[in-house]
């Protein structure tokens, strides 16, 4: 019997010569990651690092896979959420790792969101000097996002993924039906990085998806065709910057603006998570580069619109209690940023699809943008 096309899974490569590495996009591919893992890494031994909630949802059928391609594994729950991206909580895989013994061809499979994503990898990097690694994310962020690309790491005291390193995983497995489960406030900001490959480089995937977000939302071809596109589209760029050098820095449109909102919230996540802090980040980009002459009005409004169709946020006003002012948001920015004589580095664009890293923003001039949003 011939298997319906939804359930062939997709697979992109990321090109990094002989650290290259496919991503298997498709419902049901959690299923076979025992025979996916079995066929690259023969004879290894796994820990999956995984977190309470997402072990409840899908380890049984991890494990269940391991064991009949012959794996031997061994489970870490960690407590689900950003506290788990801890210098304790790093303790806590490392030694679970060497507690069972695992030796350094054994691998290392991280079962979860972009949390446990950077922690596994993190942990795989360093345990031996370096274990196999292998990425199963089970958030919409996580597969277009976190899991591709090679960054790994954890929060400090003095700021996000402020200690880590680069490694490539050597499989990532992307199942487009776990998502179902997921809470839709989780999925939507999840989304809000999938519109930013649109909004990066590729005006004809907006489109796309301008049309098709209500499918991609339900399932099916179009949910597993958005985050193929966007894993090539990130793929495309790691293999030119791996090292963010320069092009990379792109996957942060909207990022500067986000980041300065989380942390003005406390990073509560009842007012405001990751991928919210990027939509209203994108939609400020965009307006910010409209107001400094560089795109139109109309690409802008076409922005909002589309993130406003979704449900995300687009104005900071719209995230709920008290915000500090303009000047006090300008420090976070500065402090997520290098800033050179008053100037900072921004990602703005001349339009959809045509972002560009500006290395010259004068900060006065964000300051006097932050103080009409405010004023809004
Ligand atoms: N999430 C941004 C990057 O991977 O470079």
């Amino acid at each position: 019997m011939t298997e319906p096309l939804s359930r062939v899974p997709v697979t992109v490569q990321v090109g990094l010569g002989e650290r290259s590495y496919d991503i298997l996009i498709g419902e049901g591919v959690l299923a076979s990651a025992g025979a996916e893992i079995a066929r690259r890494l023969p004879g290894t031994r796994v820990a999956v690092i995984t977190d309470t909630n997402v072990a409840a949802a899908h380890l049984p059928v991890l494990e269940t896979s391991l064991r009949e391609a012959g794996i031997d594994s061994v489970a870490v729950r960690l407590a689900p959420g950003e506290r788990s991206k801890s210098f304790e909580a790093l303790q806590e895989t490392v030694d679970a790792v060497l507690g069972a013994r695992l030796e350094r061809r054994d691998t290392i499979v991280a079962l979860g969101g972009g949390v446990v994503g950077d922690l596994a990898g993190f942990a795989a990097g360093i345990v031996r000097r370096g274990m196999n690694f292998v990425q199963i994310p089970t958030s919409l962020l996580a597969q277009v996002d976190s899991s591709v690309g090679g960054k790994t790491g954890i929060n400090t005291a003095h700021g996000k993924n402020l200690a880590g390193i680069f490694n490539q995983p050597k499989l990532v497995l992307a199942d487009t039906g776990v998502l179902d489960t997921l809470p839709e406030r989780e999925f939507r900001a999840g989304y809000a990085e999938v519109a930013k490959y649109g909004l990066i480089n590729d005006a004809g995937f907006f489109h796309w998806l301008e049309k098709n977000w209500g499918e991609v939302f339900s399932g099916g071809p179009a949910r597993a065709e958005a985050i193929a596109r966007s894993c090539r589209a990130k793929a495309a760029i790691v293999e030119r910057d791996e090292r963010e050098t320069g092009e990379r820095a792109l996957l942060n449109l909207g990022h500067t603006f986000g980041h300065a909102l989380e942390a003005a919230t406390g990073y509560d996540s009842a007012r405001l998570v990751h991928g919210e802090g990027v939509a209203i980040g994108m939609a400020l980009a965009h307006r910010f580069s409209a107001r400094l002459n560089l795109a139109s009005v109309d690409d802008a409004a076409r922005v909002e619109a589309h993130l406003t169709e979704i449900g995300l946020p687009v104005r900071i006003a719209q995230i709920p209690g008290e915000l500090p002012g303009a000047e006090a948001l300008l420090s976070f920015i500065a402090q997520d940023k290098k800033v050179l004589r008053g100037a900072l580095t921004f990602i703005l664009t001349r339009g959809i699809g045509q972002a560009f890293v500006a290395k010259d923003v004068p900060a006065s001039q964000v300051l006097a943008f932050l103080k009409e949003c405010l004023a809004q």
